[in-house]
């Protein structure tokens, strides 16, 4: 998955910055999914999340990979306070911003993400929730994984409770894990708001960010929606286009870097 994920976002971070990316901070990075996938692509990455118990498994998750990256724990509203620098390629992947339930803090996150972005770009992905909110479904279907060393299968699926407002929804996620003949379970519960991608363009829009793209998974090949987005104000030999935005079709170019490091691959996040 490491490796499936740092191909796609290699092939993206090429729309936004055509050879020249080099820095990436990802500001909602768990336990290293996309971080470690982008090390081990040879950028140099710095990988932050609000949640101090995700960074310190990512951190190990870059060790036993081998990759290197810089950690820390910040908030990506208050990047600007919380993390040092600027960045080629900043991104927020696997549905993170979701998190944010009102559209203050969505602002919030846009306006604290574009100060961290130098002329280079941004990748946000999020579910596929123009799709979803049509059906508002109660719950994703189960996967089952074999668990590492033989110790058993893993199945995992959610159960979304949609809340009144329609936009906002619980998500239950249970994991199984089988220890010989029983089976644990373990449930973690948390609030999401199912974003319309016209409504997170209008806020990158109004964060600064030009050159707004979405990119379909069938396209692109990363599992989610991806919009990316750059701020063609801060490159002096480009004029912005009026309404700020461009069409989503565009080229994914194979690079030809050098993978390092991949061991045993890792799980995703939840
Ligand atoms: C679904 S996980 C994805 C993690 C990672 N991108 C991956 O795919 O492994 C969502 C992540 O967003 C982080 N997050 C939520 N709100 C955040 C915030 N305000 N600032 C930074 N990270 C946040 C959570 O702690 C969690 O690690």
């Amino acid at each position: 998955m490491v490796r499936r994920q740092g191909d796609a976002l290699d092939r993206l971070i090429e729309v936004v910055s055509p050879g020249t990316a080099r820095t990436v901070l990802d500001c909602s990075c768990g336990i290293g999914t996309q971080a470690l996938g982008l090390a081990a692509y040879g950028y140099s990455v710095t990988a932050t999340d609000l949640s101090p118990d995700a960074v310190e498994r990512a951190r190990r998750e870059a060790t036993a990979l081998d990759v290197t990256s810089a950690f820390g724990v910040a908030d990506f509203r208050r990047l600007e306070d919380e993390v040092e620098g600027q960045f080629d390629v900043v991104l927020s992947c696997d549905n993170s911003v979701a998190h944010l339930l009102t559209d203050d803090d969505l602002r919030l996150a846009a306006n604290s993400m574009h100060s961290k972005v130098r002329p280079g770009g941004l990748l946000l992905s999020i579910r596929d929730y123009d799709a979803l909110l049509a059906e508002r479904p109660r719950a994703t279907p189960v996967q089952v994984y074999d668990g590492p060393d033989g110790e058993g299968q893993r199945a995992v699926f959610q159960v979304w409770e949609w809340e009144p407002d329609g936009r906002t929804y619980v998500m239950h996620q249970f994991i199984l894990n089988q220890e010989g003949d029983d089976w644990r379970t373990t449930h973690l519960t948390t609030q999401l708001r199912a974003i319309p991608r016209e409504d997170l363009t209008g806020i990158l829009h109004e964060a600064s960010f030009t050159d707004i793209a979405w990119h379909m998974p069938k396209d692109c090949g990363y599992y989610q929606p991806v919009v990316t987005a750059r701020d063609l104000t801060r490159l002096p030999w480009n004029r912005v286009p009026d309404n700020g935005s461009v069409s989503a079709t565009c080229a994914y170019r194979g690079r030809d870097k050098k993978r390092v490091g991949f061991g045993r691959p890792i799980t995703t996040c939840i």
